[in-house]
């Protein structure tokens, strides 16, 4: 069940201290990318969050492409890539954020969505919260909507799902 993936899931990661800036507790996933079966398990379990309702996966460069493309197959959804700035041709949505160490651009392809449809935004981990509402304006300016957004881990005190609200958060576990 849940609780057990829970469990799973955070004693595979590693936080370390002071990277990549002074301050920051980095938290390194690396392991659980490395675990087929909770790789799987979690996908499963970001699908079940959201009942199914979404008909597109939106993966956040970098880490987030893993989990990402996880929850597009087993959910049998189109994937579709938030990359950093410059990555993507053709036209793009664009919208510029902050990050808890300096700044970033993600872009969405101009064709990726379709009006109708509803997004589920994955990534591996919530801290502040800026990069998913960077998504979800991308999102709103192909004029799709947010499903929701999905993460194994989330960063506690930093209150980023209280930033994305009224959007439904689903995240796996909290840590310091
Ligand atoms: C990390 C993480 C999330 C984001 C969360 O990515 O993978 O995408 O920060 O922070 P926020 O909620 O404060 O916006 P990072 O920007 O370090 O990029 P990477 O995945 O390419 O390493």
């Amino acid at each position: 069940g849940t609780a057990a993936l829970r469990a799973a899931v955070r004693q595979r990661i590693r936080v370390v201290p002071d990277f990549p800036e002074p301050g920051i507790r980095f938290q390194d996933l690396t392991p659980v990318f490395g675990d087929p079966e909770l790789v799987r398990r979690l996908a499963v379990t970001f699908t079940a969050a959201f009942d199914g309702a979404f008909d597109r996966v939106l993966a956040i460069e970098a880490r987030g492409f893993v989990l990402g493309t996880a929850v597009a197959a087993a959910a049998d959804r189109p994937l579709v890539l938030a990359r950093k700035k410059g990555k993507l041709p053709g036209p793009v949505h664009r919208a510029d954020y902050a990050l808890e160490y300096g700044t970033a651009t993600l872009e969405i392809q101009r064709d990726a969505l379709a009006p109708d449809d509803r997004v589920l935004v994955v990534d591996d981990v919530l801290a502040t919260g800026g990069t998913f509402a960077a998504a979800g304006a991308l999102v709103a300016d192909a004029g799709a909507t947010v499903a929701g957004y999905a993460v194994a881990a989330s960063i506690a005190g930093l209150h980023g799902a209280a930033r994305l609200a009224p959007a439904r958060v689903f995240s796996l576990l909290t840590t310091a």
